[in-house]
């Protein structure tokens, strides 16, 4: 199969690995708007690719609820070396993009964490839609067989931006409820970064209640921006930009726009600072 994903995400220098929504490139449009901040709090981190770009703050939180995600980034922090090597003896195949995700969440997948991941990074990279099953990913004009080499040589990038990270797998909800609570004065700031799933889409394979998590945005009290493609009636009141982006189904394209919608103004927006300076770059 040949095409291109719904919502695809290249994997460059800027990005940890392709993911369905993952924000890669789109990252500095976020930054853009970051103000400055004590604690950054990524609820749903996907590839994880807004912290791995953004300069670190001192107290950082990657969430999804995802647990083959956040296993992957945990084994990338315990034994990074070990995934490395073993993607080393994975080609960029298309019998073994199809033998992995055949086997993949099945009893017949290893349970090895280290194999678990190796292979979590090559199915994002080999499948057309950075997901799992879309499909093995090749084409004559773009090699994708070195895409995934350069992914392999950012694996200690990941490690290293990471191991100061804190890696939860809640619920948007019980996140919020945990991570938000109001701060006292002389607290330090909390930004909340929320790129939910796309309203009526079903990507990630568990329904998602959007009422009940917009309710639970409008009540926080601390900074938070969040990303979305329609834009929610209930969050129209609050500052925003938008970005046109191009969605891509396979050879069919067409413009579209996604909206960063934030809770703080202009004077705060920016304040933070660049992306992450301390990134290998030249192999993206
Ligand atoms: C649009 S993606 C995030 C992409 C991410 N910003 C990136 O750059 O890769 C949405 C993520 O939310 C996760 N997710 C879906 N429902 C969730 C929930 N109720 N709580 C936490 N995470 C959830 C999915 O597993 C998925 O990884």
């Amino acid at each position: 199969m040949i095409g291109v994903a719904d919502e695809p995400c290249e994997a460059t220098t800027y990005s940890t690995f392709p993911y369905p929504g993952g924000k890669g490139r789109k990252v500095q449009a976020i930054l853009d708007v970051l103000p400055a901040h004590q604690t950054f709090i990524d609820a749903f981190g996907g590839s994880g690719s807004v912290i791995y770009r953004k300069e670190p703050s001192p107290t950082e939180i990657y969430n999804d609820r995802n647990t083959r995600l956040t296993a992957f980034f945990q084994t990338i922090g315990k034994e990074y070396e070990a995934v490395a090597k073993e993607l080393a003896g994975i080609p960029y195949s298309r019998a073994l993009y199809a033998q992995f995700a055949d086997e993949y969440g099945t009893n017949r997948e290893p349970t090895n964490p280290v194999i678990r991941a190796a292979r979590e990074f090559f199915l994002r990279f080999a499948s057309v839609d950075s997901g799992i099953e879309g499909g093995f990913k090749a084409s004559a004009t773009r090699n994708a067989a070195q895409s995934y080499s350069n992914g392999i040589r950012r694996l200690s990038d990941i490690q290293r931006r990471f191991s100061h990270v804190v890696i939860e797998e809640k619920d948007v909800l019980s996140l919020i409820d945990d991570y938000g609570e109001t701060a006292r004065d002389g607290d330090p700031e909390r930004c909340f970064f929320f790129d939910p799933p796309y309203r009526g889409k079903d990507v990630y394979g568990v329904p998602f209640e959007w009422k009940s998590f917009i309710d639970a945005v409008r009540d926080l009290e601390s900074y938070w921006i969040l990303t979305c493609e329609t834009l929610p009636s209930e969050l129209e009141e609050y500052p925003r930009s938008e970005r046109a982006i191009q969605r891509r189904v396979h050879t069919d394209s067409a413009d579209r726009v996604e909206y960063i919608i934030r809770n703080f103004g202009d004077d705060v927006a920016g304040t933070f600072g660049g992306p992450n300076a301390s990134l290998s770059d030249g192999f993206g």
